[in-house]
């Protein structure tokens, strides 16, 4: 059992796919079409939250929903078989005990007969191969799917049929597409008043649906968008009927599966049909053989039914059979029938489009793997090498080039659109979007220059930022389902990717670049709204910014005298952190607002701090100083940032106190000095933000970079020792940092009780916080409580006693059943990024034992049961979740860039 690889461009094989569940292959192109497709073809396909081709498809939904594309073979007898296996009589045989189900299994005639669905997949395509047996019929069908990747708006799904019998066969192809065509709200939300909106048209090559109106979160809408499912055989011929509606596939009483339509010859149907050019919407009689061109359909769920040419087979003979399943403005030419059939409509041009499909991707990941030339043509070949198995470090390799593709496929589909992440309308996180900057900036930083300075824009004048960027650059949303919320790790990732960047490009010049900052009407780090600012709040989204000029103005930062303001993207990078260490809390750290990194700890926004990241913060103003200091000069700065820098540095020099105090054992801890600097640094961050409020002054002020740099060290150190002295735990040999402080201000963390999460440690390493003599002991205290080798390493946290007061008081991931994705799995994020801190912090050892863990278990196809690539997490029983698209591949790959250095 498991996959192989059977070439050195990421390329395998899987013998017996549909034996494992909640499989999917994720397709899309760069022009923003994406999808899944499942080992039989399920799955789905969309355009963006609101323009959905096929059915919204949750994992749950994969195995269970029949509207899957399919095939069927409409042999003589009227017997029905799946190209794609997904059939009653298939799934009949294949539930059957084996000896009925292959009472010829010992004839040698079918001794090479796969069984089950072979699956051959690479970057980015999947073949899914399956043998039908119809009374004297054998005919081996292979699947294709895959999208073009230039600008087509449409999946190609190809079928190619071979008699592999010994008698002649004949049999009508007829390809069923279930379209769906609508908002993906409208799964539950009108799904029956949103189909009769559809208006359909059988024309020369296929069906097309252009729903009048559009209803989904937007309101009623003119509907633009046309859905099709467009067919030719391998010559370019079209179909010679159509199957346009649900209604005319299923009939009465039948479903996708057991589509009763295919086997009638007569049957009655709801819609309507103008047989005689008069349009009638009444039950009206039709044939199980279709309907010919020009007729139109109203009101009722629709398919893309091509019935082709019969067709009749010898023994080894094939055919072939191309289906195009997508979507297109209406002012689209590109995407146009006729255009779509001229550049695609036959074998050998879909070949072409495939080779160009899988050149594509792996250029693409191998540039992430830092291999910048040209992959050699003849190992495109995707052709089973003689003895077929590669070797451990070729394994990793191609496995390494899934990983590489990865942050790409993040960057076209988000964090939704795939079955696991059925959530989200699409668009970017901000910290998502900078960590996979990472990994795109290790394939070309030329190419990522202006997405960075772009990015910038997002950031308002409290340091705070837009949290959803959208795909077109300059689009900016303050939060799309209105709720003011800050999260407070957000200023540590731009200036983790900008140092990266700096790195392969040697381009200090960057940080000298203006950007604009965004205004909406929140303000105060999200504590207070902004009335003079005149705009509808956050709530109703219109605190959009979109790629438009002129919508944009609305959300630009301007100065007193109304002029839009620019700063540098050193200002910005400033602003996120001196603001942030003035956002304190009754222990000193930052405080944890509406998260941090870990979404899931979102229940402690008045008293929860975030240890962990207040030593990212301090790491970051370190390697700042370091860099202002190589900057040399002046530096140039927004007077009310300016003098916010001056007051924190003064605080900091005037509670010399609490950089050394020795708290731990102190029952008053939170109180006394260490409450009376929190609350200068929070005066300060008031009167600040008070003054930032609706407009900035516009006026700057010109400093040294030396006495910048050493003021901002000075800050950094000072943070660090608050940590150092007062959040490290030690019990016998073993280490820690309290990472937390929840909303009731307790300390969440304890070494003797073994409640320790990991994401304290990786921070308080990385940032250099936790002092080298104790790194050792640290990993102790790791592997102590978090290791489980069997699930793929180190867990994200131990289990809590009390869970559900900590689901109360600290955030929803208690709720989550331990084991499952914040609360205690092997989240790949957070392991990889412990990894590259004990790298950095010269463990190599340590780390690439977290990181062999980490990709054994990926690649151990038994436990894991995922396609190569790195998931999101492993659960309690190790099987990989959410693939595709996380923050693990992008820094898998900083950490593999780091190793290789
Ligand atoms: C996901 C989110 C990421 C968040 C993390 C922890 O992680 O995308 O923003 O920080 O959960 O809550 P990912 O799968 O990207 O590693």
């Amino acid at each position: 059992m498991g996959y192989r690889f059977i070439d050195n461009n990421g390329t395998f094989e899987l013998e017996n796919a549909d034996a494992s569940s909640y499989l999917y292959f994720p397709l899309c192109n760069e022009a923003g079409l994406m999808g899944c497709v499942t080992p039989r073809s399920g799955g789905d396909l969309m355009l963006d939250q609101n323009r959905f081709i096929l059915q919204p498809t949750s994992v749950s939904d994969l195995h269970n929903n029949k509207s899957s594309r399919n095939f069927w073979l409409r042999f003589e007898d009227g017997s029905l078989r799946s190209a794609t296996g997904a059939s009653v009589w298939q799934r009949a045989e294949e539930a059957a005990p084996a000896d009925e189900r292959y009472p010829d299994r010992k004839d040698p005639a079918n001794a090479g007969i796969s069984k089950g669905i072979k699956l051959r997949a690479g970057l980015l395509w999947q073949e899914s191969t399956t043998v039908i047996r119809c009374g004297k019929s054998l005919i081996e069908a292979a699947v294709l799917n895959f999208i073009p990747a230039d600008k087509t708006m449409a999946q190609v799904m190809r079928v190619r049929l071979k008699n592999i019998g010994d008698t002649e066969t004949a049999f009508e192809p007829v390809a069923v597409i279930p379209m769906y065509g609508r908002s993906a709200v409208n799964l539950r939300d009108h799904r029956h008043v949103t189909s009769l909106l559809h208006r359909i048209s059988t024309e020369k090559y296929g069906v097309r649906i252009k729903p009048t109106l559009s209803f989904d979160e937007r309101g009623h809408l003119k509907n633009h968008t046309e859905y099709f499912t467009l067919g030719c055989d391998g010559q370019g011929k079209a179909p010679v009927a159509f199957l346009p509606t649900a209604d005319h596939v299923i009939g009465e009483g039948g479903d996708f599966e057991c589509p009763k339509g295919l086997m009638q010859d007569c049957r009655k149907t709801r819609g309507c049909c103008n047989d005689n050019g008069v349009e009638e919407y009444a039950n009206t009689e039709m044939s199980g053989s279709g309907v010919a061109v020009g007729k139109t359909f109203e009101g009722v769920e629709a398919a893309g039914g091509l019935i082709f040419e019969k067709c009749c087979l010898t023994s080894g003979e094939s055919a072939e059979y191309i289906v195009f399943i997508g979507a297109r403005e209406e002012d689209d030419p590109f995407n146009a029938p006729d255009a779509i059939m001229e550049r695609l409509g036959n074998s050998q041009k879909i070949e072409n489009a495939l080779e160009a499909n899988k050149a594509f991707w792996l250029e693409k990941a191998r540039a992430g793997l830092g291999m910048k030339e040209k992959a050699v043509p003849d190992r495109l070949s995707s052709d089973l090498s003689d003895e077929g198995s590669a070797t451990l470090s070729s394994k990793r390799q191609n496995f390494m080039l899934w990983v590489a593709a990865e942050p790409v496929l993040r960057r076209i589909f988000g964090c939704s659109f795939l079955p696991y992440h059925d959530y989200g309308k699409g668009g970017r996180g901000w910290r998502d979007l900078w960590q996979d900057c990472l990994a795109l900036m290790l394939a070309d930083p030329s190419d990522v220059r202006d997405l960075l300075i772009n990015n910038f824009a997002g950031v308002r004048a409290d340091g705070t930022n837009a949290t959803i960027i959208g795909s077109r650059p300059g689009e900016f949303i303050a939060d799309r389902n209105g709720i003011a919320r800050v999260w407070m790790d957000h200023g540590v990732w731009p200036w983790i990717t900008m140092q990266l960047y700096i790195e392969l490009s040697h381009d200090t010049g960057i940080l000298a670049t203006e950007q604009v900052y965004f205004k909406d009407r929140l303000c105060k780090r999200a504590r207070d709204v902004d009335d003079e600012d005149g705009r509808p709040d956050a709530e109703s989204d219109n605190s959009c910014r979109s790629g438009n000029e002129e919508d944009n103005s609305k959300t630009l930062l301007r100065d007193s005298e109304g002029k839009v303001y620019r700063g540098t993207l050193l200002e910005h990078i400033l602003l996120m952190h001196i603001t942030a260490a003035c956002d304190v809390g009754e222990h000193g750290n930052m405080l944890l607002r509406g998260a941090d990194w870990n979404d899931a700890l979102d229940m402690a926004d008045r008293r929860g701090e975030s240890v962990a990241f207040t030593a990212a913060y301090a790491g970051n103003m370190k390697t700042l100083a370091k860099t202002v200091a190589e900057m040399g000069g002046k530096v140039s700065l927004l007077a009310e940032l300016f003098e916010l820098i001056g007051g924190l540095y003064e605080i900091c020099k005037n509670f010399p106190e609490t950089n050394g105090r020795k708290q731990q054992e102190s029952k008053a801890f939170g109180t006394g000095t260490v409450a009376a600097c929190a609350e200068q640094k929070r005066a300060l961050l008031d009167v600040y933000c008070e003054k930032v409020r609706h407009t900035v002054s516009g006026k700057t002020i010109e400093t040294e970079s030396a006495v910048l740099a050493e003021m901002l060290d000075f800050i950094a150190e000072s943070i660090m020792t608050d940590i150092r002295e007062n959040e490290m735990l030690s019990f016998g040999d073993l280490k820690w940092f309290n990472g937390y402080y929840d909303n009731e201000g307790e300390r969440v963390e304890n070494l003797e009780d073994g409640r320790l999460m990991l994401t304290g440690a990786v921070f308080t390493l990385m940032s250099g916080t936790a002092p080298d003599e104790i790194i050792d002991s640290m990993i102790g205290a790791a592997d102590r409580y978090l290791l489980q080798n069997r699930i793929g390493g180190y867990r994200l946290n131990t289990r809590f006693e009390n869970e559900e007061a900590y689901a109360h008081k600290l955030g929803r991931m208690f709720g989550f059943a331990y084991g499952s994705k914040e609360n205690g799995a092997v989240f790949c994020h957070m392991a990889v990024m412990y990894a590259y801190a004990l790298l950095l912090r010269g463990r190599k050892e340590a780390a690439e034992k977290v990181i062999d863990l980490l990709i054994g278990q990926s690649m151990d196809f038994e436990k894991a049961r995922i396609y190569p690539g790195i998931p999101e997490y492993f659960d309690i029983n190790g099987r990989g979740m959410y693939p595709y698209l996380t923050g693990a591949a992008s820094w898998l790959l900083l950490y593999h860039y780091r190793v290789g250095k």
